[in-house]
């Protein structure tokens, strides 16, 4: 099969719907791009599960909080048409800002509360970006599946809430985190951290690990799981904390105990380089009640 390479609105419309007149299941994986194998466990999974797999490639510029992250965010485009081939994707939408954003854009989508938390706290307006090109992303490739990251846990928390709320008819198919074997997580901005940087990054990693673990040794006080994960980070002095917090998923709101399993979330800054991760933890209890079926 060949990978076509669509920059208009109204080709990926076409292609959509002969693959569906032809009885395709459409799956389908939002990217901004930069391609890695973090991405590529998606564009896996939506092969495995449709018979016509869209990727879309837009760095999307209403989702940005600063210009100068805007420019500077890495375009890759023939590395990541290649990508695609590999994976045997079917059609790659790769469109301009201008088709995309043709006239003033006047509509916005905003998934309320869930936003406003974490990193809604410190990007101002970059969910609400991220829900509106979602929503025109949908509303173009029609997918009956669209994957997500677990490593976006607040982004995939408000597509989630998106999607039922406004009654958009695709399944949203959440993905676990792919890491590099020193457990950071893969990125497109990894490939900005210096060596050092580097060296030092899956020490964000290692401190949602400890919290997990204090989690799952019984610990049931949130403060002192956060504490846990914090002196980790404290170890190493590049670390600036944005946040970290231990929270219920589906709200994304902070939790005082740990009865339930939840998602231990930071932001961190090395330099220039904000880098995000969560894992998830399970209180003793909470696993026992999962495995026996009972979550009463
Ligand atoms: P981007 O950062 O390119 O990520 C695209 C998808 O890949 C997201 O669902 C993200 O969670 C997933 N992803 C990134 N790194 C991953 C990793 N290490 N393991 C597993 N999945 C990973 O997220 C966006 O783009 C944009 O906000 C977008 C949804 C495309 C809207 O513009």
């Amino acid at each position: 099969m060949t990978t076509a390479l669509i920059h208009t609105i109204a080709d990926t419309r076409r292609a959509v719907a002969e693959a569906r007149r032809g009885g395709s299941t459409i799956g389908f994986v939002p990217t901004m791009g930069a391609l890695h194998a973090g991405h590529g466990a998606l564009i896996r999974q939506a092969r495995e599960e449709s018979a016509f797999v869209v990727v879309s490639l837009f760095v999307n510029p209403i989702q940005f909080d600063r210009n100068d992250d805007y420019e500077q965010y890495p375009r890759t485009l023939p590395e990541d048409l290649e990508f695609c081939r590999a994976l045997d994707a079917d059609a790659i939408f790769a469109p301009s800002a201008t088709e995309m954003y043709a006239n003033p854009q006047l509509t916005f989508i905003e998934v309320s509360s869930l936003s406003e938390r974490l990193c809604g706290e410190f990007r101002p307006g970059h969910f609400r970006g991220v829900a509106t090109v979602l929503n025109k992303l949908f509303n173009i490739v029609q997918p009956d599946k669209a994957y997500f990251g677990e490593k976006d846990g607040q982004q995939l928390s408000i597509i989630q809430k998106m999607v039922a709320d406004l009654n958009i008819p695709v399944t949203i198919v959440p993905v676990p985190t792919v890491r590099e074997p020193d457990g950071l997580a893969m990125s497109s901005r990894n490939r900005r951290l210096s060596p050092e940087e580097r060296r030092v990054a899956p020490v964000l990693y290692q401190a949602l690990i400890e919290a997990r673990s204090a989690v799952a040794r019984g610990c049931a006080e949130a403060g002192a799981v956060r504490e846990a994960a914090l002196a980790v980070l404290r170890a190493v002095p590049q670390f600036r904390v944005e946040y970290l917090e231990i929270v219920e998923h589906a709200t994304q709101q902070p939790v005082q105990h740990v009865c339930a399993p939840v998602r231990v979330a930071a932001a961190v800054w090395l330099g220039q380089t904000r880098l995000i991760d969560n894992v998830l933890a399970e209180p003793a209890l909470a696993k026992q009640q999962v495995q026996y079926g009972s979550k009463t």
